[in-house]
């Protein structure tokens, strides 16, 4: 059980973060209520996901391979625990963490992946491979999910799924955009303060 009343929350980005900015408007507009986001980490120190931690007041950090080489995930763990980090969400963070790593935080990083997974997901499936996968495989319906995060990518524990519409004439940069709006934007906020709650009350 934590003492205090808000799980803290680290937020892992690669890119752009505007799954970051849901949740950090979330957590302003009260959706998110059992966490709060107290870093931001990327493994590139030019992603645009750092400036949007700034410009809402949040600690953020890089830390790349280029500079920590072999010792890249002992620093981020380091970078973790000084922070006295409860939970992980990983929002478009493009690594593939060891299994040392995710053994480390059981049931403590959450990722966000655009797709109704099992499909199109694993190794090789990611940003627009996985729209580009299902449009050629014709799906009528995909979605987001958002699962606890194992040393099998894309493979723990679905926590939320939401499905979206593919209209006729979708190109992978259309159904990205539908997907991220209609579907990754809403669960990994919900799925995020799910888990809050559940670790505050001690459920996992
Ligand atoms: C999203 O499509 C997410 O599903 C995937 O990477 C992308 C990140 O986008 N994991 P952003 O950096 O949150 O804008």
């Amino acid at each position: 059980m934590l003492k205090d009343k808000k799980v803290r929350i680290a937020v892992m980005v690669s890119g752009g973060g505007t799954n970051l900015q849901a949740l950090i408007d979330s957590e302003k507009a009260g959706t998110i209520s059992s966490g709060e986001i107290v870093l931001v980490l990327s493994n590139k120190a030019d992603a645009y996901a750092l400036t949007r931690a700034q410009k809402a007041g949040i600690k953020a950090v890089a830390v790349t391979r280029a500079e920590f080489g072999a010792d890249f995930e002992n620093k981020i763990i380091k970078t973790l625990e000084e922070n006295n980090i409860d939970l992980i969400v990983l929002a478009g963070f493009m690594c593939i963490l060891s299994r040392d790593f995710t053994d480390k935080f059981e049931k403590r990083i959450i990722n966000i992946h655009p797709s109704l997974i099992p499909s199109f997901c694993g190794e090789g499936f990611y940003g627009l491979r996985v729209h580009s996968a299902a449009l050629e495989k014709g799906v009528k319906v995909t979605g987001a999910t958002v699962h606890f995060v194992n040393e099998i990518p894309d493979g723990g524990e679905i926590i939320m799924q939401k499905a979206v519409e593919v209209l006729e004439g979708d190109t992978p940069e259309t159904l990205s955009a539908r997907v991220l709006e209609n579907a990754e934007w809403k669960i990994l906020p919900a799925a995020t303060q799910l888990v809050c709650e559940k670790i505050l009350k001690g459920e996992i």
